[in-house]
């Protein structure tokens, strides 16, 4: 049983809709054959990138997407991605497979797919291996309207117009891929690159500084120390691996052990928000400066027989469990939590989307989006949540975690999460502060732990209407089937 108290008169602060957001990096085939296919494709596109991919991510209203990496990020310089294709240079892509690098999709394509999706552009610049000059050059090339060298060239490549940029992340993970740094240097050359990230006409950009990896508090410290005044993000990168690094588990083939620690791991993302928000605090009472968590989600041993570079996986609806999870811990933080992006878009780590040739799949964590899309910008309301616990062996977590958000037109949204996989759970819900005549929802479950969607059955593991709610006066019962993620609207 889980109690709970909606105080629907309470509010916590707007939910951006960019906690919402994605990542797409050059990465194994995200981009190359899961979005880009090439205008000549028979695989239907506009302007070479997948019809099918566009309307799905139209579908879940992405809000925001980041690019080129990741790791590829520091060893991506942009001039090689402009101008007629067939003349881009070709490279190795050491990160990654150590495959070749057309350098095919660029910034005009990655425009174009921002403009095609609704997703604002998120751009993560050069710094482990790039020039503050090259940094500079970007944006000017992207945001200049007047005469000048790079808007120029911008012109001679087909782009009259200049593109709106709103987000620029200096560097990524530069304590290791992105350059090995230490916190005080790099907060010395975030100041410096940051400094010619320039805002040109109207365009005005939210500049992300790299921020640490789980638990390395000391990293927050000293960016925010150093550089906090000069940022408006930092950004922060956690990663839900059951095993270990070397042995991280499979993403299909587990057993209950495991399903219990993947979403306890998942559940610690609420630990590690709370203590680098601490830090921020202190240095930034207001929370002027965002948490953008802008890589997050499962990640297990690839598929096997795949590339091992490429970081293909499956996804069930265990990855649906994760999913539900982080975006009620997410809520609850949204004071602070300005945006966040799933790693990553197609056919990497905790796809949404995964394909094969011409065909595609909505995974189970697609399903969570498209569900939980309703608490895109609302306002966060209390949901005071008392769980009976789910134990396995001698450690425990709640069983149930839920947030709540009220939108423009005043309906609320509950969403619930199931975290056990035989039980279900009896939700009682005291109804404060408002008065609701009715309830209903949706659901996505399924009969086994593993269960997920393949080419041949698609659909396997999809959202269904949910009737296991009812109102009596001003208590809400819900019944939860096991291993489910649910969100109500009440009205
Ligand atoms: O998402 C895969 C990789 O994970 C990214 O390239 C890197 O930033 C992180 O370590």
């Amino acid at each position: 049983m889980a109690k709970m108290i909606l105080n629907a008169d309470v509010k916590l602060g707007k939910i951006s809709k960019h906690i919402y957001g994605h990542f797409a990096e050059h990465l194994g085939r995200c981009i190359y054959g899961g979005i880009w296919v090439g205008e000549d494709s028979e695989i239907p596109n506009t302007g070479g990138i997948r019809n099918d991919v566009i309307d799905a991510l139209r579908q879940i209203q992405i809000p925001v997407l980041r690019w080129p990496g990741g790791c590829f990020a520091d060893e991506y310089h942009w001039q090689d991605g402009i101008g007629p294709r067939e003349q881009r240079p070709r490279m190795i892509n050491t990160h990654w497979g150590g495959v070749v690098e057309n350098n095919h999709f660029g910034t005009h394509e990655f425009m174009l797919l921002c403009e095609l999706t609704g997703a604002e552009p998120y751009i993560c610049g050069n710094v482990g291996s790039g020039t503050v000059s090259e940094m500079q050059q970007w944006i000017e090339y992207i945001t200049f309207d007047g005469e000048s060298p790079m808007a120029d060239l911008r012109r001679a490549n087909g782009r009259d117009e200049p593109w709106k940029l709103t987000y620029f992340g200096v560097g990524n993970e530069n304590w290791g891929c992105g350059g090995h740094m230490r916190p005080e240097y790099y907060a010395d050359l975030y100041r410096r690159y940051a400094t010619y990230v320039r805002n040109f006409g109207g365009n005005r950009i939210y500049k992300i500084a790299c921020g640490s990896s789980g638990g390395d508090l000391r990293w927050t410290e000293v960016l925010m120390r150093e550089a906090g005044r000069m940022m408006n993000g930092l950004s922060l990168h956690y990663y839900t691996v059951p095993g270990t690094w070397s042995k991280k588990g499979s993403a299909t083939e587990f057993d209950h052990r495991e399903w219990f620690v993947t979403l306890k791991k998942a559940l610690a993302m609420n630990d590690i928000i709370t203590r680098h928000s601490t830090i921020m605090d202190h240095y930034d009472p207001d929370r002027r400066v965002g948490m953008i968590i802008d890589e997050w989600g499962t990640w297990y041993d690839v598929e096997p027989g795949t590339n091992p570079g490429f970081l293909y996986q499956q996804n069930t609806i265990r990855d649906a469990l994760v999913a539900g999870i982080t975006f009620n811990i997410f809520h609850k933080h949204c004071s602070r939590v300005h945006m966040a992006n799933i790693a990553q878009t197609v056919n990497v780590l905790q796809s949404i989307l995964l394909t094969e040739g011409d065909k595609l799949v909505k995974t189970p964590t697609y399903h969570v989006f498209d569900m939980y899309k309703v608490h895109q910008d609302a306002e966060a309301v209390e949901l005071i949540c008392e769980s009976d616990q789910y134990q396995y062996g001698e450690e425990s977590i709640p069983q149930v975690t839920a947030s709540a958000s009220q939108d423009r037109a005043g309906r609320i949204h509950i969403s619930l999460c199931n975290l056990h996989p035989e039980h279900e759970a009896e939700v009682n819900c005291e109804l404060r502060g408002m008065v609701a005549g009715r309830v209903e929802g949706t659901v996505l479950t399924a009969s086994v732990m593993n269960a997920h969607n393949t080419f041949a059955q698609p659909d396997l593991v999809r959202p269904q209407t949910f009737d296991q709610a009812l109102i009596r006066g001003q208590t809400m019962i819900v019944k939860l089937p096991p291993m489910s993620v649910v969100v109500l609207s009440l009205e």
